[in-house]
């Protein structure tokens, strides 16, 4: 079936809360709403297998400010905007051709954005700078990443990966790996699976465990939890295997760095022993974690869970500005 604009959001499931509002933490989210998110996410991959996009979003336009690197975040909301039928005004080749290189402050410069475009898309390198720029802006702010806080729309696509290819989410294991104290995006979207009766491994070297706040939250949750350093703890038990980099940008020290950057390699061996039905996950780039070797094992999502970030920031854009 194909949707039309017309019959895009009929009959769907769970609640759309989004409707003007900012994504700024994954805290925000009902299950519900994540129901329907998913829902729309599976219609939009509907609509772009079938005819590529829909001008569901004539005449709109979002601006992408992205204050740190980036390829699949910004690329996909571009992209998801653009088979939506709206267009962007990017600000994502270095703002040092923005006059944020004059000294403007992300309040001025979002207060700015807002006059011409209905939303704005932001990645900065401090926690904190998402909810401050919504502060300012009167149109919706899209987090895409604020430092070490959190990715909340790279949690949901995750959570939508996580669907497709298991069918489920509650009564699975869910084990990540790598730098789960710097990694914005295992912050999010353990937060975002409290939502669902899952079971936790934390696997990561002492100086990058998960911190305090977000472990607390899970046990206080009463979610199953384990935190170990060792990969092969976890592998047998595992549905999803959540591998991430290490964030060499985040340590001030980068002997420390050093140290820790090749703790986990994923492997053909390593998979041997995994579950034949399970995913590995990357919210990428990888930089040695997962080994090319990998990548044509039938349980390698991450090209995958990329395609996924489409769909589901065509849904979330939808889901706002509709
Ligand atoms: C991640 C990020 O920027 O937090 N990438 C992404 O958005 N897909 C992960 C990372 O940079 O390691």
């Amino acid at each position: 079936m194909s949707y039309t604009i017309d019959t895009l959001f009929d009959d769907l499931p769970g609640a759309n809360g989004f409707h003007g509002k900012d994504i700024l933490k994954v805290a925000q989210f009902s299950r519900d709403e994540l129901t329907y998110i998913m829902a729309l996410g599976e219609r939009m991959r509907e609509v772009v297998e079938s005819s590529g996009g829909l001008d569901l979003l004539k005449h709109r336009l979002m601006a992408a400010l992205f204050y740190e690197p980036s390829t699949r975040t910004s690329a996909s909301f571009i992209a998801a905007m653009e088979r939506l039928g709206g267009s962007v005004i990017p600000i994502t080749q270095g703002v040092q051709f923005s006059s944020v290189s004059k000294g403007e402050t992300l309040g001025d410069t979002v207060r700015t954005l807002a006059q011409y475009a209905d939303a704005i898309v932001l990645r900065h390198p401090e926690i904190g700078s998402a909810a401050e720029a919504a502060h300012y802006a009167p149109v919706p702010v899209l987090n895409a990443g604020d430092g070490a806080g959190e990715h909340p729309t790279q949690a949901l696509l995750d959570l939508f990966t996580i669907q497709q290819e298991l069918g489920q989410i509650d009564g699975l294991t869910v084990a990540m790996v790598g730098d789960l104290r710097f990694g914005r995006t295992v912050h999010s979207l353990t937060q975002l699976l409290l939502n669902y009766d899952v079971g936790f491994r934390f696997v990561s070297p002492e100086i990058l465990r998960m911190p305090l706040a977000i472990a607390n939250q899970v046990r206080d949750h009463g979610a199953e939890m384990r935190e170990t350093y060792d990969v092969h703890e976890v592998i047998e038990e595992a549905d999803v295997l959540y591998v991430t980099r290490v964030q060499k940008e985040r340590f001030s020290d980068l002997a420390q760095y050093e140290e820790v950057k090749g703790y986990y390699i994923v492997d053909p061996e390593l998979l041997t022993k995994a579950k034949e039905k399970m995913v590995v996950m990357h919210p990428l780039p990888r930089v040695g974690e997962i080994l090319e070797a990998v990548d044509d094992d039938p349980r390698a999502a991450y090209f995958r869970q990329v395609r996924n970030g489409l769909y589901i920031r065509m849904a979330l854009l939808a889901a706002v500005l509709r």
